[in-house]
């Protein structure tokens, strides 16, 4: 059992709502790691971050991954933190994953104040920035498609990724 896609990118790129949109094409169902994890332990993310700490947030979260992975054959987001781990990395290896790509300006409209996303507290500019740098290359490294989503709707968005795949 695999998916059908993986969609990786930073906070802002659109993940969840393309997610959705691919479901409902393909008809199948649609995973969203960050909603497991709240699921599964009953706690907002941010709780998670600012109480245990990220650490243990990155552990949940590689957890999460690799239980979906292994269960769901559907259209699954990845929280934009998940291909940090070199273990979630091998994982996606061979799999049909698509990198949402966003600049830094559409990054910072669409995450707004940065509410319930505990890593962009203080200048949420300032902090896009970083881990838009740090973490291209990454995002880059495992998947097999990039698309382009700067000033485009999450349908546009949506429809590449069906032409792609
Ligand atoms: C994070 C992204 C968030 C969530 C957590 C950490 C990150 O998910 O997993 O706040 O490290 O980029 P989204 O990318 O779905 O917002």
């Amino acid at each position: 059992m695999a998916p059908r896609v993986v969609l990786v990118g930073p906070m802002g790129a659109g993940k969840t709502t393309v997610a959705g949109l691919l479901g409902d094409a393909w008809d199948l169902p649609v995973r969203d790691t960050d909603a497991d994890i709240e699921a599964g332990t009953g706690r907002e993310i941010s709780d998670i971050f600012v109480e245990s700490g990220e650490d243990h947030f990155r552990d949940l979260e590689a957890a999460a991954v690799a239980a979906a992975l292994a269960e769901h054959d559907g259209v699954l987001a990845l929280g934009g933190g998940a291909v940090l781990r070199p273990e979630t990395r091998d994982l996606l290896a061979g799999l049909p994953v698509v990198f949402l790509r966003v600049g830094l300006s559409d990054a910072v409209k669409r995450v707004g104040l940065g509410v319930g996303r505990p890593l962009l507290l203080g200048n949420v500019r300032a902090r896009i920035k970083v881990l838009l740098d740090e973490r291209t290359p990454v995002y880059e490294s495992v998947a097999a498609h990039t698309v382009d989503t700067d000033g485009r709707t999450a349908d546009e968005v949506a429809a590449e990724v069906r032409r792609l795949l």
